[in-house]
């Protein structure tokens, strides 16, 4: 298990950019659902079941990119500059590594911090230990990611690509792991959600589904100097009450906290200031989608470092799991 999801994170997948993701999971479930296709934008779409007696039609989504930077141009002294392809913070760009799909390293860095102020995006640029624009490995319209391996910590887990990934082993384990269910369930692991949604937009008016469901990430808030303290680590699943994109259809979060107490899994209640997941999407898709999300509280979110505690993703595994395999209402 702790494999796949090594696999699945050091795969190189910014925005716009997930074929190796998706060859990856392709390859490790295709002989698990009943059907399977590529759609125009990336969308990897995969049916398990058919539609039974008191059935519903599902969506399942978890998104294959990452956060990422392109380059915008390379000076005559060979440095690349970039924006963001997604949610980069300019502070957590200071003095990390990046990479590029071709293999070459950078180092992000930025002209100067002026009076100690975090620079703008644009001030930073790639070295790659090029000399000059001719030399230079990467070029305009080149993506990169943030290089950060994962590591194995006991309880928790640490990569540069938790958001998604995690959500795309979660969905992965829970469709091998399904057997009997009266639902149709669409496993879709989407493209280019950290720039505004876009994959799960058009996957959900093709499967038109009657509930949806995206699995993500979500803040963990139990570190030192955060406000708000509502979720933890440890604490299990995080069902989404609100985000910036999503109010939870309370019938939907109703029956997810039964499927919940059913099985005894511990679950926390996720109310987000901002931010946003494919279930903002699926909700608007044709004339509306009853949706919500099931999160894994995370530390350190759009960093090199994001981390997640194991249990936390076991129990969110098993919740999908009982939520899925029976009669939803
Ligand atoms: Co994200
Ligand atoms: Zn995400």
């Amino acid at each position: 298990m702790k494999e796949l999801l090594q696999k699945l994170t050091a795969a190189f997948g910014p925005s716009g950019y997930e074929t190796n993701v998706r060859e990856l999971i392709l390859e490790t479930i295709k002989n698990d659902v009943d059907e399977y296709r590529v759609d125009a934008l990336g969308n990897l779409i995969t049916r398990k079941g058919t539609l039974k007696e008191n059935g519903k039609r599902i969506m399942i989504s978890a998104h294959m990119d990452e956060i990422g930077l392109m380059v915008t141009h390379v000076d005559e002294q060979g440095y690349a500059y970039v924006t963001n392809l997604g949610g980069v913070r300019p502070l957590n760009c200071m003095s990390n590594r990046v990479i590029f799909e071709n293999g070459t390293e950078g180092m992000l860095c930025a002209r100067d911090l002026e009076n100690g102020k975090i620079p703008a995006l644009n001030q930073y640029f790639v070295d790659t230990g090029a000399s000059s624009r001719e030399n230079c490995e990467v070029k305009i319209g080149d993506p990169c990611v943030f290089a950060g391996n994962f590591v194995d910590m006991g309880d928790r887990w640490m990569s540069k690509t938790m958001d998604d990934r995690i959500g795309c082993y979660i969905a992965i384990e829970a469709l091998k792991e399904l057997k009997d269910s009266p639902n149709e369930i669409y496993f879709v692991f989407s493209v280019q959600e950290e720039v505004g949604l876009r994959g799960a937009k058009t996957a959900a008016y093709s499967i038109d589904p009657e509930i949806g469901i995206a699995l993500d990430v979500t803040m963990c808030f139990d570190t030192p100097g955060l406000v708000e303290r509502n979720l933890k680590f440890g604490a299990g699943p995080c069902i989404k009450a609100k985000d910036g994109s999503l109010v939870g259809t309370p019938w939907l979060n109703n029956a997810i906290y039964d499927a919940a107490e059913r099985a005894g899994i511990p679950y926390q209640i996720e109310v987000l200031r901002g931010a946003g997941t494919d279930a903002g999407a699926i909700a608007l898709s044709r004339s509306g989608v009853p949706s919500s999300a099931i999160s894994v509280a995370c530390r350190y979110v759009h960093t090199p470092s994001e981390m997640v505690d194991v249990n936390d993703v076991n129990q969110a595994i098993r919740l999908l799991v009982e939520f899925v395999s029976h009669e939803i209402k």
